[in-house]
């Protein structure tokens, strides 16, 4: 940051640096001294924080504030306390800029997409052993939602292979995996040769899986293509054709359940359409087979939550939403299932379908991609 100058504003309250290359950034003497990034505040091995709040006068501002050598060194009043902070660091993590806070809005690194999307692909013993690789493929899961893999092995556990390749499974009541192909008296409607609408899995659950993996053994079973939809583009048409709608889904808590197995009787009080507290889309639950009766929603807004179910059903199931795609054995998909929905066309008795499937989580797949992002920057 060249030729930058600061400034003590509001009795110390907040500082003003003025660069002359970009806009000012204001930042307040209580954050500056609560992110001090010196070995009494912060431990200099882990980077955890080292104090709470309290070991903070509530009256903290700042009596002076020099640059050098692209460090801002601050002294704090009431405690004399005197802590240094990386010129860059302190641009990488401004809060004084536009902040885009549009309701319904995509994640950062999300892209949305429709039909015509070509699924991202790796191929899992590159995977495996080339971290650029890797990186792409994680990278285009956090972006997209969903991605392929070739070269697995077409063997039960196969899909722990996938899995291993950033984080653990995560075990349910259907164990730490299970079966996908036709049963006699199944337990759950996945085990039939049904077409399947697109869905989310286990919204009964908080949380859900993040993350499904789905892993083809067999599949000489005519029709049963895969298909996924992206939930939050699903989501945003919605809020473009239909804003009360859409409000309508974000707004009230819809109900999932499941107890279709004994000794297990899941539920759960969450909306079809999350919002973070600042509207950006954090999850996807739309799944007709375990929606639960709706009691969350006012009498007056029942007929118009109906409407708004409606419409994002009509949309989900439109084939302009849908990317299909056939696995044969050997291959596998992922899916962010907080976003992705994810279908089984029909498929008839003649030859066999037989897929495993496992559930995993996102933030060890985010943190295995921001690591390697990392290793790759430094
Ligand atoms: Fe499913």
């Amino acid at each position: 940051m060249p030729d930058a100058s600061v400034l003590l504003e509001d009795g110390g309250r907040h500082l003003r640096l003025l660069r002359s290359g970009g806009s000012d950034l204001r930042f307040h003497a209580i954050w500056l001294r609560d992110n001090a990034q010196d070995p009494e505040t912060r431990d200099a091995g882990n980077g955890q924080r080292l104090i709470t709040l309290s070991d903070i006068p509530a009256d903290t501002v700042l009596t002076a504030a020099e640059l050098h050598n692209g460090e801002l060194a601050c002294t704090f009043a009431p405690d004399g306390k005197r802590a240094s902070f990386n010129l860059h660091w302190l641009e990488t993590h401004a809060y004084d800029r536009d902040q885009d806070r549009r309701t319904g809005r995509m994640p950062d690194e999300a892209r949305p997409w429709r039909a015509g999307t070509t699924a991202p692909e790796g191929h899992l013993p590159e995977l495996q052993s080339d971290p650029d690789a890797l990186c792409h493929w994680l990278s285009a899961v956090r972006t997209y939602g969903f991605a392929r893999v070739t070269g697995c092995r077409a063997q039960p556990g196969g899909l722990f292979d996938i899995v291993s390749l950033f984080g653990f499974v995560r075990e349910t009541n259907y164990g730490r995996h299970f079966e996908v192909r036709t049963e006699v008296n199944p337990v759950n409607l996945a085990y039939t040769g049904l077409g399947l609408q697109a869905h989310t899995d286990n919204p009964y659950r908080d949380p859900v899986p993040t993350l499904q993996v789905l892993a083809c053994l067999e599949n000489s079973a005519t029709g049963g293509e895969n298909m996924v939809v992206d939930g939050f583009a699903a989501a945003a048409r919605l809020a473009d054709e239909d804003p009360e709608g859409f409000a309508c889904l974000a707004r009230y808590p819809a109900r999932f359940s499941y107890s279709g197995s004994a000794g297990v009787a899941l539920s759960s009080r969450r909306p079809m359409i999350e919002l973070s507290p600042d509207g950006e889309f954090r999850a996807i639950r739309f799944n007709s087979r375990s929606a639960a009766p709706l009691t969350d929603i006012p009498f007056d807004d029942m007929a118009k939550y109906y409407d708004a179910y409606r419409r994002f059903s009509d949309i989900v199931d439109d084939p302009a939403m849908e990317v299909v795609f056939k696995l044969s054995p050997g291959e596998a998909f992922i899916v962010d299932n907080t976003r992705v929905l994810h279908a089984r066309k029909g498929y008839s008795g003649a030859g066999s379908r037989w897929l495993q499937g496992c559930y995993a989580d996102k933030d060890g797949l985010l943190s295995t991609l921001a690591a390697l992002e990392n290793a790759c920057t430094n």
